[in-house]
């Protein structure tokens, strides 16, 4: 099938690039010269896994091209998906500008049946804003084509995204019941076939709850998250092991293990905004939702939580004292820093008067870059990039543990004992036993585990 995808970023090339390795022919569209020259010079904008390999494979085949032609966009795909950013507005709403430029864009240059699927994560009602734009351009034009406007949301997770991709749990699609969205469904289940071989993994339902489904998922496990963390603060208190309890609650099949690690909070670029748009939603219509306004008080509050661990060893000034930080992006697997942990943790550290070692595996580059907008220089010069994890450590109090990237969960205890001027570890993500711990003489803070 002849397939646009609109917008280039994690959802749009990946999404790209995993329908160009099902046989598509997949033309992506970005505004962004500098982008759409970096992907045809073969190189790619993020980290993830696997990705580079799928692109390079259907580049060459012919069957994945990237353009800022808008027209030729247009004109190539039946389908056109709309994968543009939706950050948040300043009033923590979805910012539509991206989504709805592209619909007009679509409506200034379409000469025939199109569909056209949301894959971008957008609020309720949207494909009916989405319909109006693009109406608006086909009347100015005085085109007659028609078109439908289906929901599509993507459920992939950075750091595992072509895998997410390729094995889905689920799709979701949402059409509507008109004539058009009855062609739509048609080219969509064509579309998704192959993921459906052995067994049916499609849920087909209208538009607006298929925008509502990506927004309820997220912020259901949003919340499982902060309620584990809320749960664990507690654990510290009256002496339980938060892990042992995540163990016993979660082989109940109707609670189930996933998603259930307390830690120094959820980031990223999803869990936060989308709990953010979804209140937002309720309180456009007169309701205010409780339960997701305590999920992100917990996780702003935890997100605190390591430095807290920090200034109740140490003091609340820290002038003079020296930290490793190990783990810089929001999860592993990724460069990505967008509302990540160590953010938080680093400007409380440096602004009670430390300096640290800090050292991730692949988020070094990125973390100048984002930490250059959030440190005043004075603070940013309190920060030293190291080379190694071992590095890192040379020289310092303690060592902070924010991201559970793998090449932290089996290092050389001698080794961090050696470095550091006393054996301290503060885990953000509970990699370690506090039993195993304690046995290698180091003084151990976890997060609900202190039994
Ligand atoms: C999330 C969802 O998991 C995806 O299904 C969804 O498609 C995506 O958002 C999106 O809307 O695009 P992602 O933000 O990439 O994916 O990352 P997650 O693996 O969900 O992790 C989010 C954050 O939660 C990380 O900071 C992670 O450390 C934290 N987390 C996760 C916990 O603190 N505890 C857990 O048990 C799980």
């Amino acid at each position: 099938m002849k397939i646009t995808i609109i917008g280039t970023g994690y959802v749009g090339l990946v999404t790209g690039a995993c329908l160009a390795e099902l046989g598509n022919d997949v033309f992506c569209l970005d505004l962004d010269e500098k982008k759409i020259a970096l992907l045809n010079n073969g190189g790619i904008p993020i980290h993830e896994p696997g990705l580079e390999e799928v692109v390079a494979r259907n580049r060459a085949a012919g069957r994945l091209r990237f353009s800022t032609d808008v027209g030729a966009a247009v004109a190539h795909g039946k389908l056109q998906f709309i994968a543009v950013g939706t950050p948040p507005d300043e009033d923590g709403s979805a910012d539509l500008q991206y989504v709805l430029a592209a619909a007009r864009n679509i409506g200034k240059h379409m000469t025939e049946f199109k569909v056209i699927v949301d894959k971008s994560t957008v609020p309720v009602g949207t494909a009916e804003r989405v319909r109006a734009a693009l109406q608006a351009e086909l009347d100015e034009r005085g085109v007659a084509a028609t078109f439908s406007v289906a929901s599509n949301p993507e459920f992939l997770k950075e750091g595992a995204a072509v895998e997410d991709f390729m094995r889905p749990d689920r799709i979701v699609i949402g059409c509507d019941s008109t004539p058009e969205g009855e062609r739509a469904r048609e080219l969509m289940k064509t579309l998704y076939a192959p993921f459906n071989r052995n067994h049916e993994r499609t849920y087909w339902m209208d538009v607006r709850s298929a925008e509502f489904t990506k927004y309820a998922a997220n912020a259901m496990l949003a919340t499982r998250i902060s309620f584990m963390n809320e749960l664990a603060n507690l654990a510290d208190k009256v002496g339980v092991d938060i892990e042992a309890v995540r163990h016993g609650i979660g082989s109940d099949p109707r609670i189930g293990h996933s998603f259930l690690y307390a830690g120094c909070g959820y980031g990223g670029s999803c869990f936060p905004k989308d709990v953010q748009a979804l209140e937002r939603t309720a309180r456009g219509h007169g309701q205010e939702l409780l339960i997701l306004r305590a999920v992100e008080a917990v996780n702003d509050r935890q997100k605190l939580v390591l430095g807290g661990k920090v200034t109740a060893r140490y003091g609340e000034d820290l002038a003079g004292r020296h930290f490793a930080v190990w783990g810089l992006a929001f999860k592993p697997n990724t460069d990505d820093m967008r509302e990540a942990s160590a953010r938080v943790l680093l400007a409380e550290l440096l602004q009670r008067g430390a300096s640290v070692a800090v050292y991730d595996p692949v988020a070094m580059a990125e973390a100048r870059r984002v930490l250059a907008l959030d440190l005043a220089p004075a603070l940013l010069a309190r920060i030293r990039f190291a080379a190694s994890p071992m590095d890192a450590l040379n020289g310092a109090d303690a060592l902070a543990i924010v991201t559970e990237w793998k090449a932290f969960r089996s290092p050389d205890f001698e080794q961090i004992k050696a470095r550091l001027k006393e054996p301290v570890i503060f885990d953000g993500r509970n990699l370690f036993e506090p039993a195993d711990m304690a046995e290698a003489g180091i003084e151990y803070h976890g997060i609900g585990r202190s039994v």
